[in-house]
């Protein structure tokens, strides 16, 4: 095992934690009351997850929820970061509550309480009910609506024992691989329909933190995966192109979120998509930048960017991610199981680019996600000696560590994942657990990486 003096030391009070999220675990699919999300309707779509896996069983967490608490309880962490399935609170999207989905995550709390653990829930982790989808899903301002009286509903019931609140993650990926890339659900491929669903995911999260504010929580923040995007050669098309992918990735969040303003660059980054748009209204820019407890950031890898010709030369079929840049393999890096190239550097920088932008507008910080995909094996005695994710997360928290040491207010981390689970569209293949799942038994296996983390843990408090 390695010793402590090798790990990085955080300030006393640094909350430890892991994460994982509704879909990507729970199974259950059909159990007590939950109706449709998106993912079921995508991931039953022939063609559309790799092997054609779905979430309909996935961890089978729903049952074994006792078992995955115990992993966390022995794992020494502070907090565990989970996400709440809508469809199991709301089956429809609006109209009646279903106890059972509240009974479920109420009884998930209490188990975490009892074994010391803090519970740091997340509303939407991507399981839009189908039955809003149908109606325009996150195009439509009436979801917004929807997921505020949902809020509501969850906060109310569990406000006291939940203190920490995330009101969405990563809404880049539900409005740009969602309604324009197509890679994850509903798989839509537009333009002004995924700049709506942007904004009007902004304005849900503005009108969920109203929600939880007025249900009394104690902390209430948003995850955003912000990039580190590089260039890839110091010409000015590149660098152009830099601009138009921070535009998309970041600024469309942080400039509303922390700077209560569109970003300048919109109209560079999606020409005619952008201008003329009917979906914001007065009042916006104040409900979306309310002030919030923390900010959440998902960490994996930096984007190298080139500048490339628009992909779709007819403005008229142009989708929101046509915006002439490419993704450039980044040479000389370690490439992941997802082939991410693993920069621990550009953490520690992307960091402290935010505080440099934002200042003091900028919210304390917890990194809600940051792990890594790897080929594991199981060794013959049983154990997954994930030697290649050990070093990813040691990289990763000493990098962490540097950016707090340059002055950013960081609070707490989270590992992306407890447990191996469904990959989105990559389905079961690609394992970013530190708990290894044998999904024919179900069997849970801590790696490696597990032992190291739960030692690292306890390292800070001696
Ligand atoms: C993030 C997601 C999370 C997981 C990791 C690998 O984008 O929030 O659910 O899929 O990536």
């Amino acid at each position: 095992m390695t010793e402590s003096r090798a790990f990085p030391r955080f300030p006393a009070g640094f909350v430890f934690g892991a994460a994982t999220a509704s879909y990507q675990i729970e199974g259950a699919a059909r159990e007590d009351g939950r109706g449709p999300s998106i993912w079921d309707t995508y991931s039953h779509t022939p063609g559309l997850v790799a092997n054609g896996v779905t979430g309909d069983i996935a961890c089978d967490h729903y049952h074994r929820y006792p078992e995955d608490v115990a992993l966390l309880r022995e794992l020494g962490v502070d907090s565990y970061r989970f996400s709440i399935a809508w469809p199991r609170i709301v089956p429809d999207g609006s109209g009646p509550v279903n106890p059972k989905g509240l009974d479920f995550y109420a009884r998930l709390v209490d188990e975490l309480l009892a074994a010391g653990i803090e519970p740091a829930a997340t509303l939407y982790h991507w399981d839009l009910p189908q039955a809003l989808e149908d109606r325009g899903g996150w195009r439509v301002r009436e979801t917004a609506e929807r997921f505020a009286e949902y809020t509501a509903v969850v906060a109310g019931h569990l406000a006291d024992r939940v203190p920490r609140w995330i009101t969405l993650n990563e809404p880049w990926c539900s409005a740009f691989l969602g309604y324009s890339v197509g890679r994850h659900a509903p798989g839509a491929r537009e333009g002004r329909g995924a700049l709506a669903a942007a904004h009007h995911l902004l304005v849900g999260h503005g009108r969920a933190v109203e929600a939880l504010r007025a249900a009394g929580v104690r902390e209430a923040g948003i995850t955003l995966n912000l990039d580190r995007n590089l260039p890839a050669t110091g010409s000015a098309a590149d660098r152009a192109a830099v601009v138009r992918a921070d535009t998309q990735h970041n600024l469309v969040w942080t400039e509303p979120l922390l700077a209560g303003r569109y970003p300048h660059t919109e109209e560079e980054t999606w020409g005619e998509l952008i201008t003329g748009q009917d979906f914001r209204r007065d009042g916006d820019l104040a409900l979306i930048g309310q002030p919030l407890d923390f900010l959440g950031i998902n960490y994996y890898r930096p984007i190298v960017v080139a500048d490339a010709p628009h992909r779709e030369p007819d403005p008229a079929l142009r989708t929101a991610t046509d915006n002439r840049y490419a993704e450039v393999r980044l040479a000389g890096a370690r490439h992941t199981a997802m082939d991410w190239p693993v920069v621990p550097d550009s953490f520690t920088d992307l960091l402290v680019a935010l505080k440099e932008r934002y200042g003091d507008a900028l919210p304390p910080i917890h990194i809600t996600e940051n792990g890594s995909a790897e080929h594991d094996e199981v060794s013959p005695d049983g154990a997954v000696h994930d030697r290649d994710r050990v070093a990813y997360l040691r990289g990763h928290l000493t990098a962490l560590k540097a950016a707090l040491d340059a002055g950013v207010d960081v609070r707490g981390y989270y590992v992306w994942s407890l447990l191996d689970n469904f990959e989105w569209a990559f389905g079961y293949g690609k394992r970013f657990g530190i708990v290894r799942v044998d999904y024919d038994t179900q069997r849970r296996t801590p790696k490696d990486s597990y032992h190291w983390y739960r030692a690292m843990i306890a390292a800070q408090r001696d």
